[in-house]
């Protein structure tokens, strides 16, 4: 396997939040550091300047941006802000996101304006398809009913995966991350054989007692 992509999403869960954000991301950090792998955290907006400045071994994606560039937008989060801020990516149409498909195509063009690196989520093949036709760096399909659930996609609907994969063969560059409930090594090595670039977790890493355990476990089962 080539060097996975690892994508923690902290989400807006209390124990990933301002200064917690930054212990956790710290810990990631040390791991990226010491193993190499690629590892990105997507965080609030407000966390990523403190994360970008203090973590120089991940990548840092925002968890959204508005369809506007700079100027008279109050309240919007723009691409702009977040590259500025120390971000090198972003994420779009989460399912506790979603987005409207020409929403989606003009903040890709902002963020590929700022260098960003786009990721889209979908929540299955038909999505996935129709957003990777947008041309971003990685579609992310995550079943909506087993997100933030214990029960995994490798689990629950590997089938998923493989026919999203399929799909995605005609789409240039466009690559396949997979996520929801991913909790395991073995989730990860099966999503991961089946053709998966990387994957996108969140409430295993964010909750768990210990999550450099757990990260670094996930990291081990990939080599
Ligand atoms: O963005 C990742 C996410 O939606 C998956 O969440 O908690 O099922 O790993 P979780």
């Amino acid at each position: 396997m080539i060097n996975p992509f690892f994508i923690i999403n902290f989400k807006c869960y209390k124990e990933a939040t301002g200064k917690k954000a930054l212990e956790l991301a710290k810990k990631i950090d040390n791991i990226a550091e010491k193993s190499k792998a690629d590892i990105a955290v997507v965080v609030q907006p407000t966390d990523i300047y403190l994360i970008s400045e203090n973590c120089k071994n991940l990548k840092i994606f925002a968890q959204h941006i508005d369809s506007v560039s700079e100027g008279s937008f109050t309240g919007s989060v723009t691409a702009s802000a977040v590259r500025s801020s120390g971000a090198s990516g972003i994420l779009l149409n989460h399912s506790e996101k979603r987005l409207k498909l020409e929403d989606i195509e003009l903040s890709i063009k902002l963020a590929k304006e700022k260098k960003l690196i786009t990721i889209v989520c979908a929540s299955d093949t038909i999505i996935a398809k129709a957003v990777s036709d947008l041309n971003p760096d990685y579609v992310a399909v995550e079943p909506e009913e087993l997100i933030s659930g214990k029960i995994s996609i490798s689990k629950a609907k590997p089938g998923l995966i493989a026919e999203t994969l399929r799909k995605l063969q005609n789409s240039r560059n466009v690559k396949l991350l997979v996520g929801a409930g991913i909790h395991s090594p073995e989730d990860v090595q099966v999503a991961l054989k089946l053709g998966a670039s990387g994957i996108l977790i969140s409430s295993a890493i964010v909750k768990s007692r210990d999550p450099e355990n757990l990260l670094t476990k996930m990291l081990i089962s990939t080599l």
